[in-house]
């Protein structure tokens, strides 16, 4: 079966991730077909809302770490930009249910989500410097905001994870319900939404975001740059490879 499954239904399409024995890892691949998904559902009017779901046990670890180790993206055209770039103009309203870990990408795309759902286990962190890495989808613009400068540092310099409370009190989630119902509930809002006129959810969601989607735009690009930089140096080498070999990675020498 497929890493990424895409279904519609009532005017919803739900994207699920489906890569369970790695923990929901993406891959390139995955990415592409994330954006291809993305792209069809922003000019299909049978589409009125999307819905990111994982398991009731993990949302997303984040960049699958082998992949990006072996093919780092490279070009602006790369499948993890055209991602990125879908999600932050995706003029639909876009949904996320969350449960378990959601590392790295799976706690950023969040910031690009109108509205988020968690299961009580849902953990988010966004190791970035841990890994040797700088902050991308434009979360080193979106989480001082939402969070505020000194917890968005927490968050982002010490990559330490936060749990679905602490999400939810900082308003990255709307609502928290027991891990067995996150993905019903943001189904049931996600219809709730399709039933609503759709030239109406459009122009609310872009007059919303209008004012914020240039410099969006233009964080992840800089932050693509730097990170794709980044990627092939010596402290991502040695977190991800210290990942592999499940140890601590050293990074007292860089
Ligand atoms: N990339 C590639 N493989 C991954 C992965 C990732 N991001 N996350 C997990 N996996 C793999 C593990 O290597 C392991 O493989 P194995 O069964 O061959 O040993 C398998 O998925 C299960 O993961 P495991 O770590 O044993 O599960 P866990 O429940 O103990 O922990 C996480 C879950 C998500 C907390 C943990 O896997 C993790 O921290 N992953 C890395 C997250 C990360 O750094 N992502 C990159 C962000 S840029």
């Amino acid at each position: 079966m497929s890493d990424i499954l895409t279904h519609v239904e009532a005017g919803v399409m739900t994207i699920t991730f489906n890569r369970l024995d790695r923990k929901n890892s993406i891959t390139a691949a995955m990415y592409a077909a994330l954006a291809d998904a993305l792209e069809a559902a922003a000019g299909d009017a049978s589409v009125r809302v999307v819905v990111f779901q994982g398991h009731e046990t993990v949302f997303s670890a984040g960049n699958d770490i082998n992949d990006f180790l072996q093919q780092p993206p490279a070009q602006e055209d790369a499948p993890v930009f055209r991602f990125l770039r879908a999600i932050a103009t995706f003029p639909k309203p876009l949904l996320a249910a969350v449960c378990g870990p959601a590392v790295g990408i799976g706690t950023t795309l969040l910031f690009h989500c109108d509205l988020v759902y968690a299961g009580d286990n849902a953990a988010f962190s966004m190791p970035f410097v841990n890994l040797g890495l700088c902050p991308e989808a434009a979360s080193s613009l979106l989480v001082p905001q939402m969070l505020g400068y000194h917890r968005a540092a927490e968050a982002l310099l010490l990559g330490e994870p936060f749990m679905a409370e602490a999400a939810l009190e900082v308003g990255l989630v709307n609502r928290v319900v027991p891990p067995t119902e996150a993905n019903a509930l943001a189904q049931s809002v996600a219809r709730k939404l399709a039933a609503k006129p759709l030239a109406s959810l459009v122009e609310t969601k872009r007059l919303m975001k209008q004012g914020q989607t240039d410099a969006v735009l233009r964080q992840m690009r800089e932050e693509g740059a730097c990170f794709g930089r980044m990627l092939r140096e010596p402290a991502a080498r040695e977190a991800f490879t210290a990942f592999m070999e499940r140890r601590l990675p050293d990074f007292s020498r860089l």
